[in-house]
């Protein structure tokens, strides 16, 4: 069964990791309306939403994209580039190791999730400020056994690969070029966020549905044009936290 592991939202989030945005208060009480309102959409698109332990004081810890990434065959525990959030993979990993075995990324190595991109037997690893060549290497050592490709690719205009780059179609992406040279994924149909929604490729899609945030209005109707049944949702206070909408679960598909 499709299970989305999520987590609460801490208290302290308006003190969280910022690199490309500049500080503004954080409504905490609103954020955590967002964030249960994302968690129905997810329930909605499928997924039974499993929480990890609460991490009240960590920041970050709501973005548990960033502590785990998970393939069919194995779960990778990543060593995240902030230090502030080296700690939260812990709790994810405890509650994973029941859908998973279980690899570490360790040091020197430091690695995001979201800079994940996996295309199939591909798998696109961002080297931004979070992630490094030698995580991109022991990715590499975890995952070629098991058929996959790993390739690093340059981000330095935003803060994860994912934020500029989602995928909507076994061959379709859509990407921010601004921030992603699309020649980086030969044999992938790029489409273009508009824009005045360049944080619109950060959006999830099952099936037939995608969830999209409400902001982005022309992102939601070019999938609506795609033929996807559009899920929108306010996520305006977890944007303050530089967060996009695949920040906030690990998606487990079976
Ligand atoms: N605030 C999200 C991050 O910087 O990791």
């Amino acid at each position: 069964m499709p299970t989305a592991l999520t987590r609460a939202l801490s208290p302290l989030l308006g003190e969280c990791e910022l690199t490309h945005l500049q500080r503004t208060v954080i409504d905490i009480e609103k954020a955590q309306k967002q964030h249960k309102e994302y968690e129905n959409a997810l329930e909605k698109m499928g997924y039974t939403i499993r929480r990890v332990a609460e991490t009240p004081h960590l920041p970050d810890g709501v973005f548990v994209e960033d502590a785990a990434v998970v393939f069919p065959e194995v779960g990778i525990i990543t060593r995240p580039g902030a230090e502030s959030r080296r700690t939260e993979t812990e709790s994810v990993g405890a509650v994973l190791s029941e859908y998973r075995d279980l690899q570490t990324i360790t040091a020197p190595g430091m690695l995001d999730g979201g800079d994940v991109l996996t295309l199939g037997k591909e798998v696109f690893v961002g080297l931004s400020k979070r992630t490094n060549r030698e995580a991109v290497q022991q990715f590499a050592d975890i995952l070629e056994p098991f058929g996959y490709t790993v390739t690093g690719v340059p981000v330095t205009k935003c803060l994860h690969l994912k934020t500029a780059i989602a995928v909507i179609d076994e061959d379709l992406l859509l990407i921010n070029p601004e921030w992603i040279d699309e020649s980086l994924f030969p044999g992938y149909r790029c489409e273009y966020v508009s824009e005045n929604e360049p944080y619109g490729a950060n959006v999830i899609r099952k099936k037939n549905m995608a969830l999209c945030p409400k902001a982005f209005t022309n992102t939601a109707e070019w999938l609506h044009k795609k033929g996807y049944e559009v899920l929108a949702i306010d996520q305006s206070e977890l944007a303050k936290a530089e967060a996009g909408l695949t920040c906030c679960s690990i998606l487990i598909e079976d």
